[in-house]
This record gives structure tokens, sequence and C-alpha cells, in this order.
């Protein structure tokens, strides 16, 4: 299949012209790449049978692991799904922006959308260009993230273009990606809300709005054999470069010392991802910085590249530090957790 792929930036006449092309794409059950500001999505026709199992097969993912569905605002979700006040009280909070709510869906959604589920994922994205392409289409668009199954999300064209290039029909380049880090989901019971998956929108955030919110286990342990998860997502190993990760567990002085004597033993065949400034005490080899230690936003937004690059060194082994479980942190501890494949070494 060919892949058009254009650049839009700002939403002049040509953009307009560009996105009206994506939308006729998207009529006839083709698939586009649109930015978002959290992760690129591979999308396609919400309300498409034929367009979801498309969507299915160009990233190589299980047909039981639900899709997004994409809205341009948060009262089109009633057509969808059954709302509730508490999806109001988070829409007015959260959206436009980096949160999707689960609720009942509607006959109106597909169950090949929804992975066989009875729920649906509806988000409404902050982003100029997928907020543009879903109006110029008029119907919702279903997009999961556009990297192949279990590679990290692309945050840039890139990423995408090395992933879906000769798998969908268009690919949108709308520049780097603003969070870096795919949605916060939650999920609707009554008046409780279950955290799915952390993101942008934090824990803290979301219990400003809703007394009552759960955190799933899945969010930051290991599933045991045999245990069902609420996200069917959360089974697969997720985010992870072909060579293997550990996460380092201690403070900043021994992560020192320990990189120092790996990059011996190794000769050198150890990659790190780590903070600004530590790339002067263990040299600038096979070392990616992802910002200043405290600045959780800058690691958010560039650790799915970091894992990308890390895994073009050649490298044994990647070391990283292990991400703190509070705010943002929580969402980057549960990606690196799972880009490690569980694997925490005490320094
Ligand atoms: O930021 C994001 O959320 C990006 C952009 C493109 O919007 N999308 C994204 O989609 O990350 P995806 O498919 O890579 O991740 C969505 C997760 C999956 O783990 C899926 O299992 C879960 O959401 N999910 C979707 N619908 C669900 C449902 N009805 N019940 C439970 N989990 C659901
Ligand atoms: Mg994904």
């Amino acid at each position: 299949m060919e892949t058009k792929i254009v650049k839009i930036t700002k939403l002049n006449n040509d953009a307009k012209e560009k996105l009206r092309q994506a939308a006729a794409i998207l009529s006839f059950g083709g698939l586009v790449v649109m930015p978002t500001e959290t992760v690129y999505g591979l999308g396609g026709d919400a309300t498409n049978e034929n367009a979801a199992k498309k969507i299915y097969e160009a990233k190589g993912r299980p047909s039981n692991n639900p899709l997004i569905i994409h809205i341009a605002d948060p009262r089109d979700a009633e057509e969808y799904c059954h709302t509730s006040p508490l999806y109001y009280k988070l829409a007015k909070a959260f959206m436009p922006g980096p949160l999707t709510v689960i609720m009942q869906k509607k006959d109106t959604i597909p169950t090949s959308v929804t992975g066989g589920l009875d729920t649906v994922a509806v988000r409404c994205p902050d982003h100029k260009v997928a907020n543009a392409l879903i109006r110029a289409f008029g119907k919702p668009i279903a997009a999961p993230s556009a990297n192949i199954s279990g590679r990290p999300s692309p945050t840039c064209a890139k990423y995408v273009i090395e992933d879906l290039c000769g798998h969908v029909d268009m690919i949108i380049d709308g520049g780097e990606c603003e969070i870096g880090l795919e949605s916060t989901i939650v999920k609707i019971d009554g008046d409780t809300l279950t955290l799915l998956r952390p993101g942008a929108v934090t824990y803290d955030a979301l219990t400003m709005v809703c007394e009552k919110v759960k955190i799933a286990d899945a969010v930051t342990d290991k599933l045991k054999e045999g245990e069902t998860v609420l996200s069917p997502g959360m089974m697969y190993r997720h985010y992870s470069p072909n060579t293997p990760v550990v996460l380092l567990d201690g403070d900043d002085g021994r992560f020192i010392d320990f990189i120092l004597s790996e990059q011996q033993r190794t000769s050198g065949k150890c990659g790190v991802i780590c903070y600004d400034g530590e790339e002067k005490l263990i040299g600038e080899n096979n070392v990616i910085t992802i910002g200043k230690k405290d600045d959780l936003a800058s690691h958010g937004k560039h650790i799915f590249t970091a894992l990308r690059e890390a895994d073009t060194f050649g490298v044994e082994i990647i070391y990283a530090h292990l991400p703190p479980k509070e705010g943002l942190g929580l969402a980057l501890y549960n990606r690196m957790i799972r880009a490690a494949a569980h694997t925490v070494k005490k320094i």
C-alpha cells in the first residue's frame, strides 16, 4: 500500500485541503495517522467494523484489545455511550485533554472496536490537527497509539513512518507531541472511578473531581498467573525495546557508581537513560538524557524516544532510573516497569 505523508503545522487553507483528503480516506474505511497532544494515533472510522479490523492488522494487535474513540466535543459522547454527571464533571475539568473515560457503550459503536466489550473508551484530544480532522470527518475516530504492537508509542512522525509506512493510507506529520505519554484512562462505575492507566491527568487531579478513585493493581504490579485485568492492554508486554531494560533503584550517587562499573564490565556495551548533567560523570557514549532530575514533564515527553534510540545503540543492556510513583511519576513508573518487564535492581 502506498502511504501519503503530509505535514500540517498550521490550520491554513492548504492544511484544510489535506484534512479534507484525510477525512475522505476515513469515510472510505481507510487509515490515517494523526498527531495528538499525547502520542500519535492510528485512526479509522469508529463506526465501521472493517476499519477496526484494518487497524488491528496494521498494528499487529490482538483484536480483543479495545480501541479508544476520539471525539471533537465532550458532549458528542452522548451518541456513543451512556454518560453520567460524573462524566460531565471530568469533562469540565480535563477535556479537551489527556483523559480517556470508559463507560457503557451504545449500539452506534460496533463491538469489533471495543474488543468485544460492552464498554467504550472515549477521549477528546487537545490538539488542533486532531480536533480539525475529527470535525472534518464528522464522526468519531478510533485510534490506538500508532506503533507496531509492543513497541514504544510514537511521539514524532519519524517513528510512525518507521513502524507503519506501507500499512496505512496517510500519515499526518504534526511535529513532536507535547506530552509524550498516552492519556490517563479511568473507568466510571456509579460514583467510583478506577484508574486503569496513569497519564498526565494525575491521581491527585482526579481526586479533586471525584471522592472515590481506586488505582487498578495492574498499574504498578506484575500480574499473577491466570489473573485477568480490567484493561486488556495491560496484559501485553508493552513499550519494550528489543534490548533488555533494567531499572535502578537507589540514590543518584550510587547510580553513577553502578554505571561506571557496568561500563567497565561490559566494555562500554551498556546503554543509559539518565537525567541532564549525569552524562558529564559517565561520558556521552551510549547515553541519552531526558531532562533535569525534577522535570518529570520533560521525562514524559522524551522517554519513548529515549527507549527507541537506546535500542539502536547495539548494546547488551539499557539502564535507567526507577521513576518515583508520585504525580506524573506514576505514569512514567507504569511505562518503564513494562519496558523493563518488571526488572528492578536495588543499588
Ligand atoms: O493518548 C492516548 O490514549 C493514545 C492517543 C492516540 O489517543 N491512544 C492510546 O491507545 O494510547 P492504545 O490503544 O494504545 O491504548 C488504549 C488502552 C489499551 O490498553 C486498551 O486495552 C484500553 O485502553 N481500553 C480501550 N477501551 C477499553 C475498554 N472499553 N475497557 C478497558 N480498557 C480499554
Ligand atoms: Mg498503545
